[in-house]
């Protein structure tokens, strides 16, 4: 289990690194299993691919795109986190339909957590009894939170594979991986972006006992490398 971090430039640095991996991966020519995480922060990443020569030089077809959460609205709603991407990215790209595994936000949440626990188990190498992921990529709130785990509101040592969550501030119900799946994953990686997330960077990578309910802070890969990819902002309280 290896930690590193990465403090890059500018939001465009981090997002061009990021899309040199997944070309790298790409090239292994084999099927990649690859975690995306929501909200806003990969957005950027999405548009710069589309933007960008990337869009016809990474290999998509050996990509398989799952989320590490979603919100539980219509893949239409501005909300979806799989909508977003898709509206960004996959629609701009050669991608076909088996390599996209959205977490359905539309259907009932419990039956669409066991269809996801369901179709982790048969789509993605199974290690230590869990589906394995190549990669997960993950956000972080500025409570701390990754994916739709919440302080004091997740078990991180469930049995299960996935879980409906509810956002604490607006009540919104979520569908979440669960913290041994993401741990079980060979590389994870928190992309953190921003002035606003200097705090929560500070408590997460310098304060272990300010951290210890935090998520952020206690989801690592057990089986691989877990790295923070930070810019500028995000860093700025960080020790140089
Ligand atoms: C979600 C996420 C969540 C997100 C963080 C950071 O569905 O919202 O998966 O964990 O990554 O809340 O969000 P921002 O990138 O918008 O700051």
């Amino acid at each position: 289990m290896t930690m590193q971090m990465h403090i890059f430039d500018s939001p465009q640095q981090l997002v061009a690194s990021l899309s040199d991996e997944l070309q790298k991966l790409s090239e292994l020519k084999r099927s990649m299993h690859i975690a995306l995480s929501g909200g806003s922060t990969p957005k950027r990443w999405f548009d710069f691919m589309a933007a960008t020569n990337f869009r016809e030089s990474i290999d998509w077809q050996h990509l398989h795109f799952w989320w590490g959460d979603e919100r539980c609205v219509e893949p239409a709603h501005q909300e979806s986190n799989f909508g977003e991407a898709d509206r960004r990215l996959f629609q701009k790209i050669q991608i076909t339909e088996e390599n996209l595994h959205r977490i359905r936000g539309e259907d009932a949440p419990q039956e669409e957590v066991a269809r996801l626990a369901a179709d982790m188990q048969q789509q993605l190498p199974m290690v230590n009894g869990l589906p394995q992921f190549d990669w997960v990529l993950l956000g972080v709130g500025e409570d701390g939170h990754t994916a739709s785990l919440f302080p004091h509101h997740y078990d991180p040592e469930t049995e299960q594979m996935a879980v409906v969550a509810h956002h604490p501030g607006s009540g919104q119900t979520r569908i979440s991986i669960t913290a041994p799946v993401i741990e079980n994953a060979r590389r994870v990686s928190y992309l953190v972006l921003g002035a606003s997330k200097r705090e929560v960077v500070k408590t997460v990578l310098e304060s272990p006992e300010q951290a210890q309910a935090l998520p952020a802070a206690n989801i690592r890969s057990k089986e691989g490398m877990t790295e923070w990819l930070l810019d500028a902002d995000a860093a700025a309280l960080l020790p140089r």
